[in-house]
């Protein structure tokens, strides 16, 4: 059992966890998750190790609650308990030691790509950020990147940052040159359209695949994907690769595998989502235009 320390709410489906997992905060590094599955017979679901406290013993997951097990995550508060906690799971991320590195972060990816930024900044390396929501009140996990580096910020409709897509200031950030790597966490459109951009700039690009997970060992044959042209497991062969070499269309078809299972499975949730949202201060009805299209 692990116990939950403390939930924040980040926006308004999106909710922070600080939970008790001493031995995984001790070893985590960047670019790894855990396999959480809440109670006995639950779904088992990936989750990034957004951050850990080795001190305290504790690891920090960040929740979107885009489904039926998501969204029972998000709704724990300080006491409650997670029956398991596998990991840290995947291979590190392989970080640059020198030079100027970009870290693209869109919706919950920005969480993600929070332990790279503070692996990168530690080695080092000068990071620029550039993080996107559809609005200002999903913009999540600006002060803690500030912390390293410069950040950016896009909104889609303009209420705070940017009025457009991460993609437009990254294209800024490669016209003025001196850009070493770019690491991208986000929706598998965004992803792609960051790893088609840097592509013509030649620069290398590494992203991180939210595949269809469940034991995380290689085992299933869940997160099967398409990279370079080979089928590789995102659990135990990634979940980072290089973005001018996946198939990010095959990504996309296999991740709806399951969605009409999964929107039933949700409506039972969807009023949980709301109280979340309601305790967030927004409208619930904003949760509807946060939608269940996928996560990051
Ligand atoms: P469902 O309604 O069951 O599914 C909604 C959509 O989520 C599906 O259409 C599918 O695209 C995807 N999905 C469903 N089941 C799984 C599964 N077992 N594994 C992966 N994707 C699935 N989300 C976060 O909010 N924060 C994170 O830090 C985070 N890190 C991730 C790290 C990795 C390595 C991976 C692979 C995924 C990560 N995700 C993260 C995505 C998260 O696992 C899914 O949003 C979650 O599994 C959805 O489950 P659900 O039952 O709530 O939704
Ligand atoms: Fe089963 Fe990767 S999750 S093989
Ligand atoms: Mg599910």
């Amino acid at each position: 059992m692990h116990q939950v320390i403390e939930r924040t709410i980040l926006a308004p489906n999106v909710s922070r966890l600080v939970i008790e997992a001493s031995r995984i905060a001790q070893v985590r590094q960047p670019g790894q998750f855990v396999i959480v599955r809440r109670a006995e017979g639950a779904e088992r679901i990936p989750l990034t190790i957004a951050d850990a406290d080795p001190g305290a013993g504790t690891i920090t997951l960040v929740v979107q609650a885009v489904g039926k097990t998501s969204c029972d995550l998000c709704v724990l508060v300080a006491g409650d308990t997670i029956r398991d906690v596998a990991g840290p799971l995947g291979r590190p991320t392989e970080l640059i030691e020198r030079g100027r590195a970009v870290c693209v972060g869109g919706g919950v990816g920005t969480a993600v790509v929070h332990p790279l930024a503070q692996g990168l900044a530690a080695g080092g390396v000068g990071v620029t950020s550039i993080i996107g929501g559809r609005a200002r009140e999903w913009v999540i996990f600006e002060a803690e990147l500030r912390r390293y580096g410069d950040v950016r910020v896009c909104t889609d409709d303009g209420s705070y940052g940017r009025h457009g897509f991460v993609t437009d200031e990254l294209r800024d950030l490669l016209d003025a040159g001196a850009v070493d790597h770019v690491y991208a966490v986000g929706p598998v459109p965004m992803m792609a359209a960051v790893s088609e951009l840097t592509r013509g700039y030649g620069v290398a690009t590494t992203v991180s695949l939210n595949a269809i997970m469940v034991d995380g060992t290689g085992m299933c044959g869940g997160c099967r994907v398409k990279v370079d042209g080979q089928s590789v497991y995102a659990c135990v062969d990634g979940p980072e690769f290089d973005g001018h070499s996946v198939d990010f269309r095959q990504l996309a078809d296999r991740l709806a595998m399951y969605r009409d299972v999964e929107r039933e499975a949700f409506a039972g949730s969807r009023c949980l989502v709301e109280a979340l949202a309601e305790a967030a201060g927004v409208e619930a009805a904003g949760v509807e235009a946060a939608g269940v299209e996928g996560p990051a």
